[in-house]
């Protein structure tokens, strides 16, 4: 993945943040999701009053994309800090939504994590979700 992608898809979930609902939080996240064919869903946390009905910012993108039949990906860029504050550090995906990832994704998809567009890791889903549990688990 290049540097100039990489750009485009931290500023996608810098930008995706000011999205974040999370009254009760106040943990803005976003998340921008690249597809093969090169466009990019954006997604932020949906927070609900009943916090396990909470959606996270992965997951909004994931949904957003493959609600719109869009089922190969990339790259997925994630920032996430406290609400009117640049990210304070890296904000990983949760066990759920790597698991969602999994299910539409390929082990060598690039997860980046972000606190700016100078200052981010980058790890692949097999890295982050090793030995999961998938479809060819249930076959
Ligand atoms: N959150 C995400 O959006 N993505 C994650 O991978 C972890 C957590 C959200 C959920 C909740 O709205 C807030 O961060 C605090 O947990």
């Amino acid at each position: 993945m290049d540097t100039a992608w990489k750009d485009k898809l931290i500023e996608a979930a810098l930008e995706a943040r000011k999205m974040a609902y999370a009254p009760y939080s106040h943990y803005c996240v976003g998340a921008a999701l690249l597809t093969r064919e090169g466009e990019i869903y954006q997604g932020g946390n949906i927070e609900n009053a009943s916090y396990g009905a909470t959606n996270c910012a992965e997951r909004t993108a994931i949904f957003k994309a493959v609600s719109e039949g869009r089922r190969q990906f990339r790259a997925i860029a994630v920032a996430g800090g406290l609400e009117g504050h640049a990210p304070g550090d890296y904000s990983y995906p949760c066990g759920i939504c790597r698991q969602v990832l999994g299910e539409f994704a390929k082990g060598d998809l690039a997860v980046i994590v972000a606190r700016s567009k100078e200052d981010y890791r980058e790890y692949t889903l097999d890295e982050l979700l090793p030995c999961g549990f998938g479809g060819g688990s249930i076959r």
